[in-house]
């Protein structure tokens, strides 16, 4: 080992690189050889920022609106993310329980930094979006992962919460709709298991990024289950606005000098040309569009599932957000990864193993991502329908 790198920090060992990018290293490398691929791996809106946000950024870069901001975003901003709130789901949040973030992921470091003791446990599902166990690393707590099959909508249950809640448990995190299988967790559900935390003294962070991109039922947010639950959104998804870096926390109002300290040390703020280009995200022209592209992802899930076990794969559980399918395919092979390097080399279709994500039944699913056309959709349907065939008489 190099002199450097032995002097790196021991939590760097709990920290997993994605084996994902091993699959994306292979499909950069067939794109360079000129195979055309299709992307059903990527977990990014295949949209991007509508006409009135890049408008507003203009604008907002031509008025010189380029300093810093307060470390909690905005006041502006804080508020039209307050009145999305009330309007969504007729909740009231104040906007001083509001911090604006780099993304999810610096709201997911802040809530971690604020509240993950050395050794404490925080309880999250497996399968999962991996950060999050990374995010508890970083602060040297351990994630415990609980399985959590089908029959629960890959989510923790309240009886779960229960079982597994132990001496060194201090909260649970949790992701709905979830990244890597689009299902949500019923609002009852999450009622039960947020009492339980609450009885438990210990804290509740549901990580709302995907919302907005909700096909099935009315929307609701964690934020209307009481002012201690901590809840998480982005600019990224439903907003279209990956590479922006803009996101947001809600907060106990209690916690948001410590958020504050952090956010000012971390960050200093977030971009300030992001927040700003953000308040257009709210206006008519914008959500227009928002709703318009909601639309389209559902008709492609509505495509995609029923076109995914016409192949063979099962969908066990009905992906009600997001835009991703957990799809088991046990019948077509004894293992995800073998199977999705065989569909990059053989069928050009780049679809991720559930192995990234988790640990339980990991080599049985995969994660199809629909943030594509429906004609690239279709296309590697066609494609895999080929792929499969052939399999099956020369496995
Ligand atoms: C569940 C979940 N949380 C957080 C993030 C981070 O998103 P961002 O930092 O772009 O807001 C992602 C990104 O894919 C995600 O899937």
């Amino acid at each position: 080992m190099s002199p450097q790198l032995s002097q790196l920090a021991s939590r760097l060992d709990r920290i997993a690189p994605f084996h994902v990018m091993e699959l994306a290293k292979m499909a950069a490398e067939l794109e360079r050889q000129g195979r055309h691929l299709i992307h059903m791996g990527i977990g990014e809106p295949d949209f991007t920022a509508p006409q009135p946000v890049i408008d507003a950024a203009a604008r907002a870069m031509a008025d010189g609106k380029l300093q810093y901001t307060s470390a909690l975003g905005l006041p502006e901003l804080r508020e039209a993310i307050a009145a999305h709130y009330r309007d969504v789901y007729g909740v009231t949040v104040a906007p001083s329980r509001i911090v604006v973030t780099a993304g999810a992921s610096a709201a997911l470091l802040l809530a971690c930094a604020a509240l993950v003791e050395k050794d404490a446990d925080v309880l999250m599902p497996d399968p999962s979006y991996p950060c999050n166990r990374h995010f508890v690393a970083a602060f040297e707590g351990k994630a415990k992962l609980v399985p959590s099959g089908p029959e629960h909508r890959f989510q923790l249950s309240n009886a779960m919460v229960n079982e597994h809640w132990g001496e060194a448990t201090r909260g649970v995190l949790l992701a709905s709709p979830s990244n890597p299988t689009g299902t949500s967790i019923e609002a009852e559900e999450l009622r039960r298991i947020v009492e339980t935390v609450r009885g438990r003294r210990g804290f509740t962070i549901v990580d709302e990024i995907y919302h907005g991109l909700r096909y099935d039922g009315p929307p609701f947010s964690a934020s209307s289950l009481g002012d201690d639950v901590i809840v998480i959104n982005s600019f990224s998804k439903y907003f279209n606005m990956t590479g922006w870096r803009l996101g947001w926390l809600v907060v106990p109002e209690a916690l948001v000098p410590a958020i504050e300290k952090l956010a000012q040390n971390l960050f200093i703020c977030a971009s300030s040309i992001a927040q700003h280009a953000a308040l257009a995200c709210f206006g008519p022209e914008a959500s227009a569009i928002y709703e318009a592209r909601r639309e389209e992802f559902r008709r492609r899930r509505d495509y995609i599932v029923p076109a995914l076990q016409a192949l063979g794969f099962k969908v066990p559980v009905l992906p009600d957000g997001a835009f991703y399918v957990y799809a088991d395919c046990s019948a077509l092979a004894d293992d995800a990864d073998q199977l999705t390097r065989a569909m990059l080399n053989d069928a050009g279709v780049v679809i991720v193993p559930g192995l990234d994500f988790g640990s339980h039944a990991a080599r049985q699913y995969v994660r199809v991502s629909y943030a594509t056309s429906m004609e690239n959709l279709q296309e590697a349907v066609a494609r895999l329908g080929e792929f499969l065939a052939k399999r099956k008489h020369h496995p």
